[in-house]
């Protein structure tokens, strides 16, 4: 079984989440599409656990995108229900699991209720750092490329930032990710080989794997197999094998 580092080089740091196939589970079952949702909720409960054990530090899921509220008003609803639940029945699970969750994407058009329960429990982990879960909700990469920039711009304004020394070590500076190193592996369930706007700029020189299996049905052993894959993989960052 792998421990998240094999015999040819360590296992990822930073694993990202692209969870796709909870809709189409739940229609291979004849149930609604929420009950997908449902079940994909309790397999993030079981990566995220496993995370640590697999030497991976940081996790990052894509919840919810800027493109999800074109979905029914029934299913957005239904969703933003759940990532309520989510949170008040895992907050005390994270935090004793030493697990520090943050939240990227674009907070203002959440409602309030949700926004408290975020910040509520960014505030109770705060200070655990056995494990860091970035949960994105109404998240983009392009969207937050764009406020990004409007900050920039700002500070360029108001004579904080010269145009002249910016370099590409500036943008991130301004991301929602901007604590978080860059992912190693982003991982795609359900068999498309998409990215959707998920980490445009953090995942320069990540690994991609897309997974046939569909969310609700990506159990930990099927994480540890990838985790292998990526064990064997080479890495060199546009530069030559060492
Ligand atoms: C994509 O599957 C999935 C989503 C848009 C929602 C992801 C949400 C969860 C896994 C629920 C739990 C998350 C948390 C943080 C509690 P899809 O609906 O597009 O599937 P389909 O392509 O088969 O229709």
């Amino acid at each position: 079984m792998s421990k998240g580092v094999s015999a040819s080089r360590p296992g990822p740091r930073h694993v990202a989440f692209i969870m796709d196939g909870n809709g189409r589970w739940a229609e291979q079952r004849g149930r609604p599409r929420l009950l997908g949702h449902r079940a994909g909720a309790r397999r993030v409960r079981e990566i995220v656990e496993s995370c640590p054990e697999l030497g991976v530090e940081y996790v990052t899921i894509f919840a919810f995108s800027t493109e999800n509220w074109k979905r029914t008003q029934a299913e957005v609803s239904g969703l933003m229900t759940l990532f309520r639940r989510y949170i008040e029945s895992e907050a005390q699970t994270l935090l004793k699991q030493g697990t520090r969750v943050r939240f990227i994407g674009d907070r203002l058009r959440l409602d309030k209720k949700l926004r408290g329960l975020m910040d509520m429990i960014e505030a109770l982990t705060a200070h655990n750092v056995r494990c860091h879960l970035t949960i994105a909700l109404n998240y983009g990469g392009r969207d937050e490329v764009a406020r990004a920039t409007k900050r920039l711009a700002r500070d360029v304004a108001d004579g904080k930032l010269d145009p002249d020394a910016i370099t590409d070590e500036t943008l991130p500076r301004y991301l929602d990710t901007h604590v978080l190193p860059d992912p190693d592996l982003v991982i795609r369930t359900s068999g498309e080989a998409r990215i959707s706007n998920f980490l445009l700029w953090q995942s320069a020189y990540a690994e991609y794997e897309f997974v046939d299996t569909l969310w609700p049905d990506f159990t930990r052993a099927k994480f540890e197999e990838v985790l292998d894959r990526y064990g064997s993989r080479d890495r060199r960052f546009g530069g030559v094998k060492a």
